[in-house]
């Protein structure tokens, strides 16, 4: 595993910057500058893991039904939504961030060290559709520990 990244590094030390991925498609058009801009719906409410585990988690059906048995019952798209849950077969949501399997990343460390969840996933409340801001590059990472006093050991997101 070790030879192998120290072989691959020159290829990292040396790369351009691709410009982030056009965002996938989903089941449902989900719009957070709805639910999050406009109605003030806290990430918390959907992405209830972020600080204490590694994975924020994509919410499951009951959460949106919570709401949606009530609210918009009426609308084609929050009939998709809650059939789904009826049905016991949640949706499933296309992954917009996803980093290499060689990387380790847990959202607990730096929710904890106080960062705000639009300093990597940009203006979240304004996006009708989903798409990710950042490279997530390792330069990316690695600046901000940089910055920020946190680790650059290699074996901090290398495993
Ligand atoms: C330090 C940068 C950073 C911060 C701060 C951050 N995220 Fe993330 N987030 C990421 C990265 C990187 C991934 C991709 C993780 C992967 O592929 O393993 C991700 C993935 C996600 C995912 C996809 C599912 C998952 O758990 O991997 C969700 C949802 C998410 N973040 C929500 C949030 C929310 C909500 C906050 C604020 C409470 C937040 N993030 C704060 C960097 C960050
Ligand atoms: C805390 C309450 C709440 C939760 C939880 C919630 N929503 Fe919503 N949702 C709303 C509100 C409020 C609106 C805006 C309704 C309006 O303006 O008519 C909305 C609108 C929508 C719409 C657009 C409806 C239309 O006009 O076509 C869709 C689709 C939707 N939500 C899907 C979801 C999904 C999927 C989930 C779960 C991941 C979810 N919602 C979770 C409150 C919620
Ligand atoms: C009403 C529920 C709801 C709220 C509130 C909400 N989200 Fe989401 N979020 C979702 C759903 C559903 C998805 C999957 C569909 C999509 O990507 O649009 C998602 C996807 C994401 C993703 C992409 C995950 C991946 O890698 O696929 C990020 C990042 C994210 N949300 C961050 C946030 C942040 C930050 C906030 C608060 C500012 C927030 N969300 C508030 C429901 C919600
Ligand atoms: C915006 C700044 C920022 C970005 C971007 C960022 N991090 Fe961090 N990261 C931090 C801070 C600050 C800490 C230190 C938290 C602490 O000291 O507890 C940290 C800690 C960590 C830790 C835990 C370190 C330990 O000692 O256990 C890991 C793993 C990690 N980051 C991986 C990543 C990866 C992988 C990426 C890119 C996908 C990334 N980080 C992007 C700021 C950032
Ligand atoms: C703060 C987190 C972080 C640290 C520290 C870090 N890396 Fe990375 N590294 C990443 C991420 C994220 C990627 C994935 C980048 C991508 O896919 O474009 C990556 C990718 C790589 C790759 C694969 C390059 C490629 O093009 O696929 C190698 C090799 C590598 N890192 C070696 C190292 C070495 C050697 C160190 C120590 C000097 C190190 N990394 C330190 C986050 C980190």
């Amino acid at each position: 595993m070790r030879a192998a990244f120290v072989a691959l590094l020159a290829v990292a030390a040396g790369g351009c910057q691709p410009s982030p991925p056009p965002p996938p498609s989903q089941p449902v058009p989900f719009s957070h500058k709805l639910h999050v801009g406009q109605n003030l719906i806290g990430c918390g409410v959907c992405h209830s893991y972020t600080a204490r585990g590694p994975v924020a988690g994509i919410p499951t059906m009951a959460r949106c039904n919570g709401c949606h048995r009530f609210v918009s019952a009426d609308k084609p798209n929050v009939q998709k939504v809650n059939a789904a849950f009826e049905a016991g077969k949640p949706l499933e949501w296309n992954r917009v961030y996803v980093l290499p399997d060689h990387v380790y990343f847990t959202h607990e460390r730096h929710i904890a060290a106080g960062l705000r969840c639009q300093q990597c996933h940009g203006p979240v409340e304004e996006m009708d559709v989903m798409h990710q801001v950042p490279p997530l590059s390792m330069g990316w990472c690695v600046t901000c520990h940089r910055q920020r006093g946190a680790s650059t050991d290699c074996w901090t997101c290398h495993k």
